[in-house]
């Protein structure tokens, strides 16, 4: 189970990265985070910086803004005191972005929900490729279609002591121990392939896998252990630091509701 979220953090980054090649605009890819970067700030969701009194983070919002041609004007615009975003702000749109927006607001100015909020589809199209013995599992075939796309190729296999130092860092944020490397390189010598999955189903078992994937989940919260100040007599936000390490090593799903519910969760 674990593992196969894993998996799914792994492919939405690749699809993310590595097959944008679809011409259609999509919201959420090709154009919030344009918006988010270049607008928000001033035409966004915080109230108290907005200016003009215009949002483009809502679409029924900023449709007259679109429809009228003052939203084009404005980011084509070339006199200092009409273009979007102002050159005070040190903010930019590129030509490529300026393109985008256009044909976005041509097609009708779609927008999507936050990706943060919408399920997974249940399954994804494999692409098809060119040298299909390289994959070893389905995953590869996604990783080996973005290079073949980009006109690369894949560089050879790493050492099985530079892969296993990998894995452990992306795992636990750890080098491998001397035992660990050890039972590896024994297991190594006897079947390659049973030896890195038995590491990899390892690392995803030790109490440091939750801790590694937390890390990320806490520093977005700016979750710290310290006020950094003589106040620190009083420290009651480990509980909650503690309750996502092994939320992580329970593997609960935070969209299902028992992610939610179970508070039974130390014992
Ligand atoms: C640093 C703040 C800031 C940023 C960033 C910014 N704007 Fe503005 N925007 C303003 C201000 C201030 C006004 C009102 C003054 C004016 O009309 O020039 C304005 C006005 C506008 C208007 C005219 C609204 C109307 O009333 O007709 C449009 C359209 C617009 N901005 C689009 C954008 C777009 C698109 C972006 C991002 C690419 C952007 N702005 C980024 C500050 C900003």
């Amino acid at each position: 189970m674990r593992k196969r979220f894993i998996q799914f953090g792994l492919l939405s980054g690749l699809l993310l990265q590595l097959c944008p090649a679809s011409d259609e605009i999509q919201f959420n890819r090709d154009i919030r985070p344009i918006l988010s970067d270049k607008c928000y700030f001033c035409h966004g969701p915080d109230e108290e910086n907005r200016k003009a009194d215009i949002r483009f983070d809502v679409r029924e919002a900023a449709l007259e803004v679109f429809q009228s041609g003052e939203f084009m004007h404005r980011i084509r615009a070339t006199d200092r005191d009409e273009i979007m975003p102002p050159p005070k702000s040190n903010l930019k749109l590129t030509e490529k972005e300026k393109d985008l927006l256009e044909r976005w607001i041509a097609d009708g100015a779609s927008y999507e929900e936050h990706w943060s909020f919408t399920l997974l589809p249940e399954s994804v199209d494999v692409p098809e490729v060119e040298q299909t013995n390289w994959p070893k599992q389905t995953l590869d075939r996604f990783v080996l279609a973005g290079i073949e796309k980009a006109g690369e190729h894949p560089t050879g296999e790493a050492e099985p002591l530079r892969w296993l130092r990998r894995v452990s860092f992306d795992l636990t944020g750890l080098p491998p121990s001397q035992e660990e490397i050890e039972q590896f390189l024994a297991e190594v010598s006897v079947d390659r392939g049973k030896a890195y999955q038995s590491a990899v189903d390892r690392y995803l078992a030790s109490d440091s896998f939750g801790e590694q994937m937390a890390t990320g989940w806490l520093d977005l919260a700016r979750y710290a252990d310290s006020y950094g100040y003589q106040s620190d007599k009083l420290n009651t936000q480990w509980p909650w630091r503690d309750w996502v390490v092994a939320a992580f090593n329970k593997n609960l799903h935070p969209i299902q509701p028992e992610g939610r519910k179970r508070l039974d969760f130390f014992s």
